[in-house]
């Protein structure tokens, strides 16, 4: 998704924003700019290079043609409106405007109606038209606070934006409405950011914007107005720590990287939810979350997307039976639209790495329009999801940079069986034994997730197989199924190889058909009680031409010996938790197909981090 960063300095700044271009990298882009405002003895003027693709593009263009200036704004470009080209990249002109967008601009076609007599767009983008209003408002005689203002009040959608006026001196405008945006603190400097990775390595000292706020930011003020125009303080939070995870360390990708910091991030995880030197779950009262209390509620509504619904699809087996408690999962941008039926005892819980997901924000907003209470599931508790539910809960799974997620899917996994564990506690679902029982077996996650990483090379031999498919298949049962979904999508995601996910007993039900000699078929199938089934189902694509991956344990390799063409065995793990360790093994399997492919792991074609867009 789109990111944005601007610097209001003492220094020139063109360095620092294709640095700070780079720490957005991970929210997948297919362009990127810069602009400043140039001083060349008392004349300014607007300058920008931009170029199509990787920033290293970028680079060599500013490298060709230098530009430098103490103000300016940068852009990593996601296409939406117009091809991913040069022309379209930001920032956009107009007049003395330059602008820098995220998000979209829903009634651009009409307001560029509105200027098309005295205005020429070069662009096929909905942002172009912001920057022709501010401009228009200008030469009406506003000053560039008051155009920005005047021209905000004109916009309908989504956007977060960044504005530098030629003639404005020092001023960097900024305006959040649906996409996020943060200002930074600094020394005789201030920032403007997408998020706090981009601000990084200049300021520790952040301020999240809230909904409909814009500012004026100067090297020594930021001014802060509310959607009606209204000076308003928002709180400084200090963040720790990110510049240390946007690193890649020794690791070849982020991915890898955040695979193996799975040990760590569901431990993290853990300690917030879990009494481990007691035994128990953590209370709701102990959660802070006063006011929800599991025994009233009738059912619940997990709501989100990608990597993150496939979580929610496993909490739905959990909160059934563990607590008892029925559970409805619906895709975001499927759920308001379907009108739910909705149920007042309810809590609807979204569930998002981001916390920025629009689809899943909208849906986090419908349910409050309908007076449901909300919770948000969120690993960047800052966040706007995080901020206006009911009730925030963390993931705690630290920064992730990899586009395709995956230690933020363990840590989802991990914090809502816990939550699912409170719920059965608290409705009396399941007794003090059983409480301790799944206690132990939580707190043996990141042990058995690190015993999981050493099945590492096995699994990188068995990658280069897969990578030279053209289809491949990945089947499991009950808790599994979900996370077959969650395998086949791994794999599409990074290296491109077409794959789908079934319900185990699902497949005779039509793809069987597309079985042919040789297809990839992953088993996902530890001993449980719906083992033998799923046995029987793996033996039905084999007899097929199937070639198996079987992943289980020791007693499951044991009982199919012969049947499979390769087994992969995993630790011994609780029947309740073997998703989260089994993730572990999917995820290195696309992430070694994917390197075998030569693709670009950390921010595969098309894709983004955040989709900040419906
Ligand atoms: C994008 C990402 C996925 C992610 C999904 C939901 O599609 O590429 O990895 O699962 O968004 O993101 P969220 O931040 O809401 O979990």
């Amino acid at each position: 998704m789109c990111g944005i960063i601007g610097i209001a300095g003492t220094q020139p700044v063109t360095d620092r924003l294709v640095e700070g271009l780079k720490r957005l990298e991970y929210r997948g882009y297919d362009s990127a700019g810069i602009a400043v405002i140039e001083k060349l003895g008392q004349q300014t003027q607007l300058i920008r290079r931009r170029a199509k693709g990787k920033i290293v593009n970028l680079e060599k263009q500013i490298e060709l043609e230098p530009a430098d200036g103490m103000l300016g704004i940068a852009h990593t470009r996601w296409a939406t409106h117009g091809a991913p080209n040069e022309t379209n990249a930001h920032p956009h002109f107009a007049g003395r405007v330059g602008l820098v967008h995220n998000g979209i601009i829903e009634n651009f076609t009409s307001l560029r109606e509105d200027l098309k007599s005295s205005r020429t767009f070069v662009t096929e983008t909905d942002t172009e038209v912001v920057a022709h209003l501010i401009d228009e408002a200008m030469k009406s005689g506003l000053s560039g606070k008051d155009a920005f203002a005047q021209s905000l009040k004109k916009l309908t959608g989504a956007f977060a934006l960044g504005v530098i006026i030629d003639g404005v001196d020092g001023q960097l405008f900024a305006a959040r409405r649906g996409s996020p945006l943060a200002i930074g603190l600094g020394e005789n400097e201030n920032y403007i950011g997408s998020d706090a990775i981009a601000l990084a390595s200049l300021s520790t000292r952040i301020i999240y914007l809230e909904e409909g706020d814009w500012a004026v930011i100067t090297t020594d003020s930021v001014e802060i107005f509310d959607a009606d125009d209204n000076p308003v303080k928002r709180d400084i939070t200090i963040v720790t720590g990110s510049l240390a995870a946007a690193e890649k360390g020794n690791y070849r990708h982020f991915m890898l990287k955040e695979i193996y910091e799975q040990p760590e991030s569901v431990s993290h995880t853990l300690t917030h939810y879990v009494d481990a030197f007691n035994h128990k779950i953590k209370t709701t009262k102990q959660l802070k979350l006063s006011g929800l209390d599991f025994k009233d509620i009738e059912r619940v509504s997990l709501v989100a997307c990608g990597t993150a619904a496939y979580a929610a699809y496993v909490a739905k087996y959990w909160f059934e039976q563990i607590a008892n408690l029925p559970v409805d999962v619906d895709i975001a941008s499927e759920f308001r639209y379907r009108k739910p039926a909705l149920i007042k005892n309810s809590i609807t819980m979204v569930v998002s790495q981001s916390g920025e997901t629009a689809d899943t924000l909208a849906a986090l907003r419908y349910a409050q329009q309908k007076g449901l209470q909300t919770a948000a599931l969120v690993n960047v508790m800052n966040s706007t999801m995080g901020r206006e539910a009911d009730f925030a809960l963390p993931i705690n799974a630290g920064p992730e940079i990899g586009v395709a997620s995956t230690k933020a899917f363990t840590s989802q996994l991990t914090a809502l069986l816990s939550l699912a564990i409170c719920a059965g506690v608290e409705r009396g679902h399941i007794n003090a034994a059983q409480e301790r029982g799944l206690i132990e077996a939580l707190t043996q996650m990141p042990r058995l997730i690190a015993e999981t990483l050493t099945l590492d090379s096995e699994i990188e031999t068995l990658a280069h197989d897969l990578s030279k498919a053209k289809n491949a298949f990945y089947l499991g049962r009950g808790l599994h199924f979900p996370l077959a979904l969650e395998g086949a999508l791994k794999l599409k995601e990074i290296s491109y190889v077409h794959a789908e996910g079934y319900a185990a007993g699902e497949l005779k039900h039509g793809p069987i058909a597309l079985i042919e000699e040789g297809t990839p078929v992953i088993v996902i199938a530890p001993t449980d009680e719906l083992f033998e089934k799923t046995v029987s189902n793996m033996q039905e694509v084999s007899t097929r031409g199937a070639k198996i991956l079987l992943i289980t344990d020791k007693e499951g390799a044991l009982k199919t010996k012969g049947m499979a063409d390769a087994t992969l065995i995993c630790p011994e793990v609780s029947v309740e938790t073997a998703p989260i360790v089994y993730a572990v093994t999917i995820q290195l399997l696309a992430y070694h197909a994917a390197v075998h492919l030569g693709t670009d792991v950390d921010q595969p074609r098309n894709l983004a981090k955040s989709v900040t867009v419906e």
